[in-house]
């Protein structure tokens, strides 16, 4: 359940935080949705077709990491970054701090979901760490991408979201990143949509 469903609810949940208080940014989702989709429903085989969807996500994951931390036991002792590690020893890999850091994201803690726009520069594989890397990788990380994208482009297209209580959402990390209290949201119908399905 964690590994599964507690991740992708709270990669969604970001998302639509951002997109709601980015109303341009619903738009781009919006138009892309109704591109590629038209009104029909969004399925497994528009998901490389929705790349602005992705973008989103991926800048959703790494603004708030549901796996804010990885941790590893040295089998050996070792030297890291400078440090010595003993044999047994717990190494967290901060993955929310590496997220923010200027030297990997230029102007970290502004939401741009065009940094991961195909024509920018590849960060290097071990900058952006959403799923982990190596053996221990994300064993469910395609099926996450596609279901995260189907269900942010689905709801894009037919709702205005817009964030019902605080102004400030404040993270809380308790085994995974989640909002301290809840991500409560108001929804409406968006009308454009609603009149070209009725
Ligand atoms: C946005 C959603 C998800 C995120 C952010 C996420 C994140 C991660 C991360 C960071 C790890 C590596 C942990 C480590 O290196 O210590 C991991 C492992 C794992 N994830 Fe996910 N995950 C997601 C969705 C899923 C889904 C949908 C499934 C199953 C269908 C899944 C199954 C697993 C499993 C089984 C592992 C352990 C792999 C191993 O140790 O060999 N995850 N996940």
């Amino acid at each position: 359940m964690l590994a599964g469903h507690e991740t992708t609810t709270l990669a969604l949940t970001w998302a639509l935080f951002l997109v709601a208080s980015h109303p341009p940014t619903a738009e781009r989702l919006r138009a892309e949705a109704v591109e590629v989709a038209g009104e029909r429903p969004i399925g497994p085989k528009d998901v490389a077709q929705l790349r602005f969807t992705r973008q989103v996500i991926s800048e959703a994951m790494r603004l708030s990491p549901p796996a804010f931390i990885l941790t590893r036991i040295a089998r050996q002792d070792t030297e890291l970054a400078g440090h010595r590690v003993r044999v047994g020893q717990r190494v967290n890999v901060p993955v929310y701090a590496m997220h923010r850091s200027p030297e990997r994201f230029p102007d970290p803690h502004a939401f741009d979901p065009d940094r991961f726009a195909e024509n920018r520069p590849h960060q290097d594989r071990y900058s952006f760490l959403p799923f982990g890397a190596g053996p221990r990788i994300c064993l469910g990380a395609s099926f996450a991408m596609a279901e995260s994208v189907t269900v942010l482009a689905t709801l894009a297209r037919a709702f205005d979201l817009v964030p019902a209580a605080p102004k400030r959402v404040w993270p809380v990390a308790r085994l995974s990143l989640r909002p301290r209290n809840g991500m409560p949201m108001r929804v409406a119908v968006h009308k454009p949509f609603w009149r070209q399905g009725s």
